[in-house]
């Protein structure tokens, strides 16, 4: 997720849950291949499996860049086909594309063909005055006839007139059938559904239907849920946070030794504890003193220090 995620919140995530699919932000195409591709695209191989989120609209630019996110160990692309940014229109990428089928197969197509790692879709289900019923399955069937064969479904449409980006997050309504009755019309097709999903109980009701969620904001605000995804939907154990933590200050530590800001890994544990006995005296420590000069890992671990021993009336 532009702006909230990044290698760094992946490797949280990866330590919270050994198995779950993690995504890139959207990098687009003319970035991975102009701009400083470590820093953009860079990562961790703990992080695997994790696929590269791809943005764009131009064949042999996002072909390019597909070789390049192989090359760098990437398990899947991407291609991101649900951005409603209005810096996104203009480029003629994002949301905007579900009104270009074509284009998009011409886009997948090439990729597939220049990759060994599968190529995938992540669509909204229709665009401003667009019939869902019929806009989706258009660009499916585009896509499928150019070789892909896994989509991650936004369930709601993108208004790309009048909606900021941010409502264009809650206010269309969402639309999970439409989603289901494309998997059972398509048994083979790998259709993971996104969009409103807060818990891994809802997750667990979908997968009745779908063979995948994918969880944005919750993942992110919430983290915590993840420790529960191995041994609820993979042959794995419940993660225990305190390891995790653990093992994530580790990884600070050596992140730190090379440059990186304290702030930029610990902000994504700023909702880890949420709803705990101290969470809250946790998240004010680390607001108030994680950008100060020689902030290091023991500013990490004086935040921690407020969940132990705290009360029950702590509780953020
Ligand atoms: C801050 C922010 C940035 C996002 N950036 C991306 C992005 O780069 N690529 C993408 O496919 N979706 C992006 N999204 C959309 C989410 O992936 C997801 O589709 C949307 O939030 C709905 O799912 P959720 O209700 O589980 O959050 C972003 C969402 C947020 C809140």
């Amino acid at each position: 997720m532009m702006d909230w995620t990044d290698r760094h919140c992946r490797v949280l995530h990866r330590l919270l849950s050994r198995h779950a699919l993690l995504y890139t932000e959207m990098v687009t195409a003319d970035a991975v291949l102009h701009g400083d591709r470590d820093k953009l695209i860079g990562f961790s191989p703990t992080e695997h499996p994790v696929a590269l989120q791809l943005g764009g609209s131009d064949p042999a630019k996002l072909t390019e860049a597909s070789r390049i996110g192989e090359d760098f160990g990437y398990d899947e692309i991407n291609l991101n086909v649900g951005c409603p940014s209005d810096r996104v229109q203009s480029g003629r990428f994002g949301a905007c594309l579900m009104r270009e089928p074509q284009l998009v197969a011409d886009c997948v197509g090439a990729m597939g063909k220049a990759v060994s790692i599968p190529v995938t879709v992540k669509c909204r289900i229709g665009v401003d005055d667009q019939d869902p019923e019929t806009a989706l399955p258009a660009l499916i069937e585009a896509c499928v006839k150019a070789g892909v064969a896994g989509f991650v479904i936004h369930a709601r449409k993108a208004m790309l007139a009048g909606l900021s980006p941010r409502e264009n997050r809650d206010v269309p309504p969402l639309n999970y059938p439409l989603v289901y009755a494309l998997k059972e019309a398509n048994p083979d097709l790998t259709i993971v559904l996104n969009g409103g999903i807060t818990s891994l109980d809802e997750a667990k009701a979908h997968l009745v239907h779908v063979d995948g969620v994918m969880l944005g904001r919750a993942a992110y605000q919430t983290p915590a849920l993840l420790a529960e995804v191995d041994s609820r939907f993979f042959d794995g154990e419940e993660t225990d946070i305190g390891a995790a933590v653990e093992a994530y200050c580790g990884y600070i530590a050596e992140r730190l030794a090379a440059g990186v800001p304290l702030n930029a890994m610990t902000k994504h544990m700023l909702g880890l504890f949420h709803g705990l006995p101290g969470a809250r005296l946790f998240r004010r420590h680390l607001s108030e003193n994680v950008t100060r000069p020689g902030a290091n890992l023991q500013t990490l671990r004086d935040a921690l220090a407020h969940l132990q021993g705290a009360t029950e009336s702590e509780a953020a």
